[in-house]
Order: C-alpha cells, then sequence, then structure tokens
C-alpha cells in the first residue's frame, strides 16, 4: 500500500535527498541538500513523500527506506500585480523507477494540489524540460497546466542525466489550483474542443539521441528549433493549452489562445 504524507524527520529528508541522486544522477554541484528540505518545511513549502508500507521495517525513523517518491515545494511571493500573492514554486517531483507508471507522480501532485489549498493557496508554478514528452504529457494532458514563458538555459550547466548536457531550457507550467479548467482535467471529464493554431512537436527518439555523443547534435538541433517556435508563438500571445502523444510515443504540444479555457 502507498501512503502519501508530510515527510517527517532528518531521515527521511536524507531519503529524499538520496531519491534525487539516484533519479537523476546528479553530482554535488545539482544536489539539493537535506538542509534545504528542512528549511522549505520550515517556512511554507511541501515536502510530501509516497511511502510503500510493505517496505518499512520499523516505525518513525525507520520507515526511511520506505520512501518511494517525493515531491518538494518553496514558498513564493508575486508581487507586481495587487497585493501581493502567496504561491508555490514545485522544484522537485521524483519516483523510483520500479514504481512508475502507475500514478504515482500524478497523486504526488494532486496531494500538493490539496495541501496548498487547505491553506488557501491557489497557485503553483514548476519548471520542465520541453524535450521530457513524459513529464509534458503529465503536467499538461493529466494535471491541467497551462505554459507561457519560455526559460532559455534556466539552470546553467547541469550534471543531471536527463539533461543529456544540453542546455537547460525549461517551460513555466502554471498551475490554477481551483480554476475548472484544471477541475475538470483533474476529474477526468471531457474538455470543449479548442482551436489550436500551432503544434510543435518532440521526437520520441530524443530520449535515445540524449544518451549519445553522435544523437546529442540531433537532439539539440530539435531542441534550438523548438525553443525559436516556442518563444516566438507566446510572443504573440499564444499559450500551451493541450498535450497529445501518438502511438509511436511523439509528442506534440498544443498552442492557442488561453482564453478558450476558464482559468480563473
Ligand atoms: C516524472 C515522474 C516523476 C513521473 O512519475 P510516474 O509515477 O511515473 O507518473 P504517473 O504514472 O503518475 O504519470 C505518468 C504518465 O505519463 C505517461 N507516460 C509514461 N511514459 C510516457 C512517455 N514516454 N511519453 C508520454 N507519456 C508517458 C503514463 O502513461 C502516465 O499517464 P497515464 O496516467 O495517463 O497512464 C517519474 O518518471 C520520474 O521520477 N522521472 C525522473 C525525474 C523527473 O523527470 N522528474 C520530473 C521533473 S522535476
Amino acid at each position: 500500500m502507498i501512503e502519501i504524507r508530510s515527510c517527517s524527520g532528518f531521515e527521511e529528508l536524507e531519503a529524499c535527498v538520496q531519491l534525487q541522486v539516484e533519479t537523476r544522477g546528479y553530482d554535488a554541484s545539482d544536489v539539493v541538500p537535506r538542509k534545504a528540505f528542512r528549511v522549505a518545511q520550515a517556512i511554507g513549502g511541501q515536502v510530501l513523500g509516497a511511502f510503500d508500507t510493505e517496505l518499512a521495517v520499523g516505525t518513525g525513523a525507520g520507515r526511511a527506506e520506505s520512501l518511494v517518491g517525493f515531491v518538494f515545494s518553496w514558498p513564493g511571493m508575486k508581487t507586481g500585480e495587487g497585493q501581493p500573492r502567496a504561491y508555490l514554486h514545485s522544484h522537485m517531483l521524483a519516483v523510483r523507477e520500479a514504481y512508475r507508471n502507475r500514478g504515482l507522480g500524478r497523486q504526488l501532485k494532486l496531494e500538493q494540489r490539496l495541501e496548498a489549498l487547505s491553506r488557501g493557496i491557489r497557485y503553483m508554478e514548476w519548471t520542465f524540460d520541453p524535450l521530457e514528452i513524459k513529464n509534458a504529457f503529465l503536467n499538461i494532458h493529466r494535471l491541467g497546466v497551462t505554459v507561457r514563458s519560455y526559460l532559455v538555459d534556466f539552470y546553467g550547466v547541469s550534471s543531471s542525466r536527463l539533461q543529456g548536457g544540453l542546455p537547460t531550457d525549461r517551460l513555466l507550467a502554471e498551475w490554477r489550483l481551483d480554476s475548472p479548467h484544471v477541475q475538470s482535467v483533474i476529474e477526468g471529464r471531457a474538455r470543449n474542443s479548442l482551436v489550436i493554431d500551432e503544434v510543435i512537436q518532440v521526437p520520441a527518439t530524443i530520449y535515445e539521441w540524449k544518451t549519445s555523443a553522435a544523437g546529442r547534435e540531433k537532439a539539440l538541433a530539435v531542441q534550438m528549433e523548438n525553443r525559436q517556435k516556442f518563444l516566438e508563438a507566446f510572443s504573440r500571445g499564444l499559450a500551451v493549452i493541450g498535450f497529445v502523444r501518438d502511438a509511436e510515443g511523439n509528442g506534440s504540444f498544443e498552442l492557442g489562445h488561453p482564453t478558450q479555457l476558464e482559468l480563473n
């Protein structure tokens, strides 16, 4: 049985650090240390863990080894438009490989949403790699995020094995936690058909290309081409409002006018 709850105690936070390294292959320059998780908890962020209760050998700190996934956010403050507004920036989501593709990543995000709403926080952001088809599908199609910003080489050089040595370009996911759009997506309700003005594609072979020196040039070419397309589309007021994958695993970002979605 999987239990999702707030992590407590240093050992559970250390287990998050270890899972972070295991899932991304980070070196010391990228890893978020236990102290940062602790501070995030203390200042209104979230460190939620998914625990496989069958792996637990004890109680309290002894349960750290049963951590199979976590999601972690910092609190943030939006200023400039009216009253300052508290929100959460979700910095990391990870699920142990053997537990993937059975809905755990989605469940962690949904728990994050409920916890935020229970404190009156109605908005969350995070960044994700536009070349990661699976993450895009989960974020846009299954959680209902929208995207209007493209961040060029956001983190600089990264030791993440998922990055494949490419620039760390990111899309900024905007999750309006109690919007009618998000509610209908997470409840799996059919949406009205939307007008799609542009489609930006990512080939399924991107994963393989990122793992070899020969393929990396091809992956970089896709990244550069899509970077231009996203920047140009966002400058025209378009937003990512949908994402589809085909039978071969290729992904397509669907862009259109966000006014078509009930976002507030
Ligand atoms: C991203 C991650 C957290 C997702 O966790 P997960 O538990 O596997 O996610 P879920 O099972 O809830 O959802 C994944 C969805 O993507 C789908 N999917 C799986 N592989 C896919 C692919 N290659 N292309 C498109 N969609 C894919 C799954 O079918 C599932 O959709 P469904 O619920 O409609 O069936 C996990 O893969 C992971 O830890 N990856 C490494 C770290 C990472 O990339 N973190 C996110 C950035 S911070």
